[in-house]
């Protein structure tokens, strides 16, 4: 099966191209072509994405990488032919951002009348590790499961209980900010651009994570909820009471609280519920401390881990059109409308 995934919840237009086969015990995919338009410049000024010039550059973007996507004449007509499926993102997300790209799918299933499937964003994101990688070979799906599952991204941070590859259970969730947020607004109190978690992780490379101790926020709470207001406010008092502070050893010292809160409650589930493997998925887990983290302390359990490959982990449409493919298979429908508050 061929699908086209659109993805449009935030800041990155995106359209992909997939070969999707097999079934729920044993899906495999190849990316036929990606494209990825990143709108953080025009975002960057404002320290944060703006709803509505996501929505406007959506708009001109996506017939723009539709184009590049199957080019134009009879080449263009051909390509659309052999598609088999449209998947779009419909949340969670920026409800005006999510609009663009469900409306753009609406007419594009109409014009070349090919079925049209909705899809959660986040559920785009966990099943990523499916995705080929280059050198890791697939996991059989019966070495995976039962898995603990962290979504990590500027929304959201969720660990999940899963059963399979669409059974699960929410184990927890942050209680304020997602750690992506954090890692944002941290980067912004050193007056780093934006997106924050890039440059927090550059930063940090030439800091101490040892300098200052940071709280772990709910570390060792009966729970598997998190919290990182807290600790974006410890940075702040920090960086007031110490004009001289050295902003490297900050963004070291930030980056290990956050990530350490995380890998800490990940394998006391692990451990708890008996998993095989973790998966970590999302944004943040871009962030290279996250994965080291996760890596390390799942094999030394003797457990295993996966991540997608590098950029497959921040917004992309090749996680859409898996979204796609697996939503139908489990012969699931969410309604084509924008669902800002969809959640795992
Ligand atoms: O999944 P994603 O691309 O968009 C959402 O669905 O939210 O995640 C974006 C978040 C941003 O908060 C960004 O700062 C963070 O992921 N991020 C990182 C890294 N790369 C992206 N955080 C820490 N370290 C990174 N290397
Ligand atoms: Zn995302």
């Amino acid at each position: 099966m061929r699908i086209l995934g659109i993805e449009t919840s935030c800041d990155e237009t995106a359209l992909a191209l997939l070969e999707a086969e097999g079934g729920l015990k044993s899906p495999k995919f190849k990316i036929v072509k990606a494209f990825v338009s990143s709108q953080i410049k025009i975002h960057a000024p404002f320290g944060g994405v703006v709803p509505n010039l996501a929505k406007r550059e959506h708009i001109k973007n996506l017939p723009l990488l539709e184009k590049k996507l199957f080019g134009t004449g009879a080449s263009a007509k051909k390509m659309w032919g052999s598609i088999d499926l449209i998947a779009v993102t419909v949340g969670p997300g920026l409800e005006p951002a999510l609009w663009t790209g469900i409306t753009f799918a609406e007419e594009l299933s109409k014009k070349h009348d090919i079925p049209l499937i909705g899809t959660n964003h986040l559920e785009g994101h966990l099943w990523s590790f499916l995705l080929p990688h280059p050198e890791v070979k697939r996991p059989m799906l019966s070495q995976v499961f039962p898995a603990i599952g962290l979504i990590v991204s500027g929304g959201h941070t969720n660990l999940l209980l899963m059963k399979d590859l669409t059974h699960w259970k929410n184990l927890g969730e942050t209680r304020d900010d997602a750690v992506g947020e954090a890692f944002d607004k941290v980067a912004r109190m050193l007056k780093l651009p934006y997106p924050g978690g890039p440059e927090i992780q550059k930063l940090a490379l030439s800091g101490d994570k040892k300098a200052i101790k940071f709280p772990q926020p709910m570390k060792h709470d009966a729970n598997y909820d998190f919290s990182f207001s807290g600790l974006k406010t410890s940075v702040l008092y920090y960086l007031r009471d110490n004009k001289r502070a050295k902003k490297a050893d900050v963004a070291a010292s930030f980056q290990e609280a956050a990530t350490e809160v995380l890998a800490h409650k990940t394998f006391k589930a692990l451990e708890k519920y008996k998993a095989k493997s973790v998966i970590l998925a999302g944004g943040v887990a871009a962030n290279k401390m996250m994965r080291e983290k996760l890596e390390v302390g799942a094999k030394a359990k003797n457990k295993k881990f996966f991540v997608p490959e590098f950029h497959h982990n921040t917004d992309n449409a090749v996680m859409i059109a898996v979204a796609g493919y697996i939503t139908k298979l489990r012969k699931k429908k969410y309604p084509m409308k924008a669902n800002g508050l969809l959640g795992v």
